[in-house]
């Protein structure tokens, strides 16, 4: 075979081994094979040597033709897989943009300070205002001062987690209920008339039960004024009910004993899951009880400051996690201060 075929030859030969080229890799090889010094191109371009005189100039230049034309396909060649490469990148890389995204996880209120505001809402446009009272309290506060006499039954109802105190110094204990804070709010704002709302932690050392929990919220309201009457109290707690239970909602008090209030009664509310008629949830009575509530006793009214021939006033003391069960008919009070997600994300 002459040059010239061997020439022709290979040129095809380059060609359609570039054409089958799909990678960088593989282009690296055909550039060694065909044109590195080694390659084939350059192994027919060192024979030119061997040619007669005569014959190299027009030999030459056809070897210089076909050189051009195969620099120029690799140049074409080089292009392609390039973006080939790129292509595959942007391939492996791909990101599924109609995918629904991950939300992020948000924090919310627990359900009891849920209820806890949707009470100071009601109370508030009451004209109550929400005030602090300690969650740490001495005996007479949690006690004496609302009048519960040092051995009486009553305190046995309510015993609690005691703070350990140098002997001599005042006994200091987790108060039990709320309603010590009627005595800071009457000693802060006596003889003024009050009306405060005192929401909180409240601790018993208690069995804990479905029903008990060893801490619990309460919320107390307090109104003391001239001329407040029984009548004050059910109004007040029937426009509550009202609001937290919807329209249909009545509310019936029922004797019953506080130290702290005289007379005492206990909140009973129309049954929401039935409507009166009888169910489950109000074992078939048609009402749920809410809570304890009253007229405040002379001695307390005395205890906070006020004149009992002058003044009067009504209070009560509720539980939001109460609340919160009988709305959403929630099973076992310990729910709320489990730390199960399962549980607090179905509120809010
Ligand atoms: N402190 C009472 C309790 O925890 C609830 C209570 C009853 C509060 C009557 C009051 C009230 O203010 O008047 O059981």
């Amino acid at each position: 075979m002459g040059i010239i075929e061997e020439l022709n030859e290979l040129h095809e030969r380059a060609l359609v081994a570039l054409a089958a080229v799909k990678n960088p890799q593989a282009l690296t090889e055909w550039k060694s094979a065909f044109l590195g010094k080694q390659g084939a191109f350059t192994r027919l371009s060192r024979g030119l040597g061997a040619l007669p005189p005569e014959e190299r100039p027009a030999v030459g230049q056809q070897v210089n033709t076909k050189r051009k034309a195969i620099e120029q396909a690799l140049a074409n060649a080089e292009q392609r897989v390039k973006r080939a490469a790129r292509s595959d990148e942007l391939e492996a890389d791909q990101v599924d943009v109609t995918l629904p995204g991950r939300s992020p996880a948000l924090g919310r209120l627990h359900p009891s300070i849920q209820t806890l505001r949707q009470i100071f809402d009601i109370f508030g446009d009451m004209g109550f205002q929400v005030w602090e009272s300690p969650e740490v309290e001495t005996d007479e506060y949690n006690f004496g001062l609302l009048n519960f006499p040092p051995d009486h039954p009553a305190r046995d109802m309510q015993d609690t987690f005691y703070i350990e105190t140098p002997p001599g110094a005042e006994r200091l204990l987790l108060r039990t209920h709320t309603s010590p804070g009627q005595i800071h709010a009457m000693r802060r704002y006596a003889p003024e008339p009050v009306r405060v709302l005192l929401p909180g932690k409240c601790y018993r050392n208690e069995q804990v039960t479905a029903r008990s929990d060893m801490m619990f919220h309460q919320f107390e309201f307090l109104a003391v004024g001239r001329n407040i009457t029984m009548a004050d109290l059910k109004g007040t707690l029937g426009g509550m009910a009202v609001r937290l239970f919807g329209p249909g909602a009545r509310v019936r008090l029922r004797p019953s004993y506080f130290p702290f209030t005289e007379p005492s009664a206990e909140l009973d509310i129309s049954c929401l899951v039935c409507g009166g008629v009888g169910c489950q949830i109000c074992k078939q009575s048609g009402w749920l009880e809410i809570g304890g509530c009253g007229m405040v006793h002379p001695v307390v009214l005395r205890n906070g400051g006020y004149d009992p021939d002058e003044f009067s006033g009504f209070a009560g003391g509720f539980g939001p996690e109460r609340i919160a069960i009988l709305k959403h008919g929630i099973d076992d009070i310990r729910w709320f201060f489990s730390g199960d997600e399962r549980f607090l994300q179905q509120f809010g």
